[in-house]
């Protein structure tokens, strides 16, 4: 009976879809799914859609298929931008993790931007409940991240979490786990990538894949500018010449060309600092900013964003699992899970 009960609990799920990776946790197991965000979709001849591959199986397909597939990725700077590809993404992780025979009671708790509009929440509860949830909680994804970074949000004080995704940086003040104030910053770290296919663009006359510019963030990135010279090379192909062309390129021009995405971050800080009623300004003064999301891996971004803001400022080491595994926490603790739900 025990362990039945335990089989059945086991069935809850966290979901964090984010613009380039989704990841679902299981309630009692922790995360067990971490898939890119990428549906490929067939169209037949009568006009009917079916979901040809989904995550690591369809993200080479981007830019690849022919007429009758189209990869999409459902989820743009943060947001889902279409519910019909999203749900079918959550359907097929959903049924991954538990087979064919689907959910008892099934909970679904899923990670959402802390200012969604009420149609956002309709549609992502009813993406949900197609996926098999009966009973659904929408997390505020601040809140999420603070709780993945172990900040201790539960008591009125205000800690300032800023989760650095690829598609947006959400910020936001949480203090007795709800937001007291927020702001999303676009771009993301897909915002970076733009950032430096533009620069190669305009000063090399070189065209590049999304996948080449976010390779170069990866090998020479940093938010500081670099205290070692270093270059690496980049393939793409020449504007003038229409031929393929490799380019060698230096660390310090790749920071120059992240400086304006991490202005904005700072500006974002700055406008929700200012916004805050002296006392929640005050406890984040003391308190720190903690960076989540795979942008908060860009070398030095901490000490930049300090250096622009004057506050302190650091980097949790599970940074781009911090907003699963804080969801992932609420699903544990129902008292928690319906404090946090907004
Ligand atoms: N070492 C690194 N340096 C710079 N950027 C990095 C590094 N590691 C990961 N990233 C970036 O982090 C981003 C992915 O982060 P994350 O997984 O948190 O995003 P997401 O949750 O899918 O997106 P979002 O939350 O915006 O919807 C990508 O843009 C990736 O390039
Ligand atoms: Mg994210």
């Amino acid at each position: 009976m025990f362990s039945a009960v335990l089989g059945l609990f086991s069935q809850d799920l966290a979901v964090d879809l984010g613009s380039s990776e989704t990841r679902l946790y299981q309630r009692g197991s922790g995360v067990v799914v971490s898939e890119p965000t990428v549906v490929a979709v067939q169209t037949d001849r009568r006009g009917r859609r079916r979901v040809l591959a989904v995550g690591s199986d369809a993200r080479p397909m981007l830019g690849r298929t022919p007429t009758d597939i189209l990869a999409v990725e459902p989820v743009r700077d943060g947001r889902i931008s279409d519910f019909e590809v999203a749900e079918a993404l959550l359907m097929h992780l959903v049924r991954r993790v538990h087979g064919r025979n689907g959910w008892v009671h099934p909970r679904m708790a899923i990670a959402i931007a802390h200012d969604a509009t009420d149609m956002e929440r309709r549609a992502i509860r009813e993406s949900c409940e197609a996926a098999g949830a009966r009973h659904v909680h929408l997390v505020p994804r601040p809140v999420a991240a603070a709780l993945g970074a172990g900040l201790p949000v539960r008591r009125a004080s205000g800690h300032m979490v800023v989760d650095i995704g690829a598609g947006a940086s959400e910020i936001g003040v949480v203090s007795l786990l709800g937001v007291v104030h927020g702001t999303i910053v676009p771009g993301g770290g897909n915002g970076m990538d733009r950032a430096l296919s533009a620069w190669l663009n305009e000063t090399h006359q070189l065209l590049v894949g999304a996948q080449s510019a976010s390779g170069l963030k990866h090998a020479l990135g940093s938010a500081l500018p670099p205290r070692r010279p270093d270059t690496a090379i980049v393939r793409g192909r020449c504007l003038r010449r229409g031929l393929p062309r490799a380019i060698e390129v230096d660390g310090h021009d790749v920071h120059q060309a992240l400086v304006p995405a991490i202005d904005a971050i700072a500006a974002g800080i700055r406008a929700v600092m200012e916004a805050c009623p002296p006392e929640l300004a005050g406890d984040i003064a003391d308190h720190g900013v903690v960076l989540t999301g795979g942008g908060a891996r860009l070398p030095e971004i901490a000490t930049a964003l300090r250096d622009r803001t004057g506050l302190p400022v650091v980097a949790v080491d599970n940074a781009e699992r911090a907003i699963i595994e804080g969801t992932g926490l609420a699903l544990e603790e129902l008292a928690l899970l319906e404090a946090v739900a907004c």
